[in-house]
């Protein structure tokens, strides 16, 4: 049942994924992670599809986020192991169509990170964005060390490692973070 947390609804030559857990803020658990695995593997099959748009349920979240219940109790070792699977970044940044992110609210730490390895990144005006991690003592696992400064430059991406401070969307459209910024209203309709 790994692929409720993800829906897949295809419309015309536009494939839309939506992680479905709101009341969590649509934070990455692993049943969602290889949920959105096997809905990439689906849609890449399907030749009808085109693109792919990637949003979160709600009107709260992106992505808040890895899911911090899942990491208690595991040590430095689990994590490791745990994070040795399939990566759920590296299926976003290898796909072969155009991947858009829809960033409809927190995208924050593997939310973020999530959004980066898509092609193009679109933000309602009411997001927020960030990679938190440090206030967890961890760094980020998904590829953030290494996309954010791809993408906003050195300085500014060590201020949001370093601080884990969330910055609004017309901050991350500033420092590059973000390619657009639409009212919350516009978004999807944009997007597509
Ligand atoms: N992992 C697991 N659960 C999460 C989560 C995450 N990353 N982010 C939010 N949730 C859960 C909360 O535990 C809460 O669950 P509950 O209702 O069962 O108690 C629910 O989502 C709502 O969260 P809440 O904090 O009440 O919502 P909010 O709108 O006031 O704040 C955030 C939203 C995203 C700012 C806040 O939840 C937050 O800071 N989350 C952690 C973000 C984070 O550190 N991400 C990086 C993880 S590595």
């Amino acid at each position: 049942m790994a692929e409720e947390t993800v829906l897949t609804d295809v419309a015309g030559r536009i494939a839309t994924i939506t992680i479905n857990r709101p009341d969590k803020r649509n934070a990455l658990n692993s049943a969602t992670r290889n949920g959105l695995i096997a809905a990439l593997a689906r849609i890449q099959a399907d030749t009808a599809v085109r693109a792919v748009i990637v949003t979160g349920a709600g009107d709260k979240a992106f992505i808040a986020g890895a899911d911090i219940g899942e990491f208690e109790g595991r040590t430095p070792v689990d994590q490791y192991r745990a994070m040795q699977g399939p990566s759920v970044y590296g299926a976003f940044d290898a796909f072969p169509k155009p991947v858009i992110a829809a960033i409809n609210g927190f995208c924050l730490g593997g939310g973020c990170e999530l959004a980066m390895a898509c092609d193009i990144r679109i933000a309602a005006d009411s997001a927020k964005l960030g990679q938190p991690e440090i206030n967890l003592g961890i760094i980020p696992g998904g590829g953030g060390t290494q996309r954010l400064p791809r993408l906003v430059g050195m300085g500014a991406a060590f201020k949001l490692l370093y601080s884990g401070e969330l910055i609004a969307a017309a901050e991350a459209l500033r420092i590059g973070l973000v390619d657009e910024v639409v009212p919350a209203a516009q978004l999807m309709e944009r997007a597509k």
